[in-house]
């Protein structure tokens, strides 16, 4: 059974195909992403209006070209997943009205299913069927720990950002160090040279008392401007590549001790992460390091699959459809804050 899906929550317009097969697997059929992300760089970050105009433009020739290169026909086309919330209301909008009418047209159920679980989903499409397990999901908009025993059913979350998501973070750093929007691949590939230990950032919400699976990022954020300004004021170059690198290690330090202690706790043998964040290189490194010594698995879908796309929202559709879940109601509407 062919199952499409569409992700309009941000700046990504995502169209993706899916096949199901009849023991519950999902196959990767075709996976068609358009961007507004250059019409948002002159402003440093997501400007929501035009998001919501790109996507409108976007829409129907992503899904043309997904399902040409899927090869099939909307005819083929059995059930339509959404993104439903969180994200921006008006982006999220488009993708809802496009999935409501595509589901109308071919008279096929539609599902209207949650951004963060969609990234927990979208990594059966890589690694096949998921175990029970944490999700550590860090992207521009969200920094989340989530408790998933099972994919189709209900998820717990454990914990979030009480400020800036850490891809935020990222940006709003790279952007006061003079690196392009989106400021993420810039800080980890500048990081690559310089030294994780040279500048003692603060980790946030790691004291005794401090939630212990939430974060914060705009205390971090703001002692590197403070830092940055106080070299700029003494007339000292800024050692770009020793800021970059301590800056990612105090994000990423927090990031997988609170994922691995949420793993140990809940009893969790596997990790997952997700989101764009989750292509930092040395995430990648400092979680594979801690999951080994803990004796948890981590996986991380290829980065492709981390950012925005419709593939994730197809794949949770179709585990929604293979678990027998109720579809949503023509009315389905967008949720900017729809919990998880
Ligand atoms: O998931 P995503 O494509 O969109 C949403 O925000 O939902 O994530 C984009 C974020 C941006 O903040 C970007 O700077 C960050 O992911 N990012 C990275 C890297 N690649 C993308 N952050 C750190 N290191 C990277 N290599
Ligand atoms: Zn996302």
């Amino acid at each position: 059974m062919i199952v499409l899906g569409i992700e309009t929550s941000c700046d990504e317009t995502g169209v993706g195909v899916v096949r199901l097969d009849d023991a519950g697997g999902v196959e990767l059929l075709a996976n068609e992403v358009a961007s507004s992300v250059d019409e948002h760089a002159r402003f440093g970050g997501v400007v929501p209006e035009v998001a919501s105009r790109a996507h409108l433009q976007a829409m129907v020739p992503a899904v043309h070209r997904a399902l040409g290169t899927a090869g099939v026909s909307g005819r083929d086309v059995q059930a339509v997943a959404v993104t439903a919330g969180p994200g921006l209301t008006g982006a999220l909008l488009v993708g809802v009205a496009a999935a409501k009418a595509y589901a109308a047209a071919w008279d096929v159920p539609l599902y209207g299913v949650n951004h963060l679980a969609a990234h927990v989903a979208v990594d059966t499409l890589q690694h096949g069927p998921l175990p029970p397990c944490l999700a550590l999901l860090v992207s521009g908009g969200h920094s989340s720990l989530l408790d998933v025993p099972d994919i189709a059913g209900p998820v717990t979350p454990l914990g979030a950002t009480i400020d800036d998501a850490a891809g935020e973070a990222f940006d709003k750093v790279a952007r006061l160090l003079g690196l392009p929007f989106p400021g993420g691949p810039h800080i980890d590939r500048v990081a690559r040279d310089g030294d994780p230990a040279a500048i003692a950032f603060p980790r946030g919400l790691t004291g005794p008392r401090d939630a212990p699976f939430d974060f914060s990022f705009s205390g971090l954020k703001t002692a590197v401007a403070r830092h940055v300004e106080a070299l700029e004021r003494a007339g000292t170059p800024v050692p770009l590549a020793d800021v970059a690198a301590s800056f990612q290690e105090a994000v990423v330090d927090v990031l997988t001790a609170k994922a691995v202690r949420a793993a140990r706790e809940r009893g969790m043998e596997t990790l997952l992460l997700g989101g764009g964040v989750a292509a930092n290189s040395r995430l990648r490194a400092l979680a594979e390091e801690r999951c080994t010594a803990a004796g948890i698995r981590l996986r991380v879908p290829r980065p492709g699959l981390c950012t925005d796309n419709g593939a994730m929202v197809a794949a949770l559709g179709a585990h929604l459809f293979a678990a027998g879940a109720k579809p949503s109601p023509a009315d389905l509407p967008a949720d900017s804050s729809l919990p998880v």
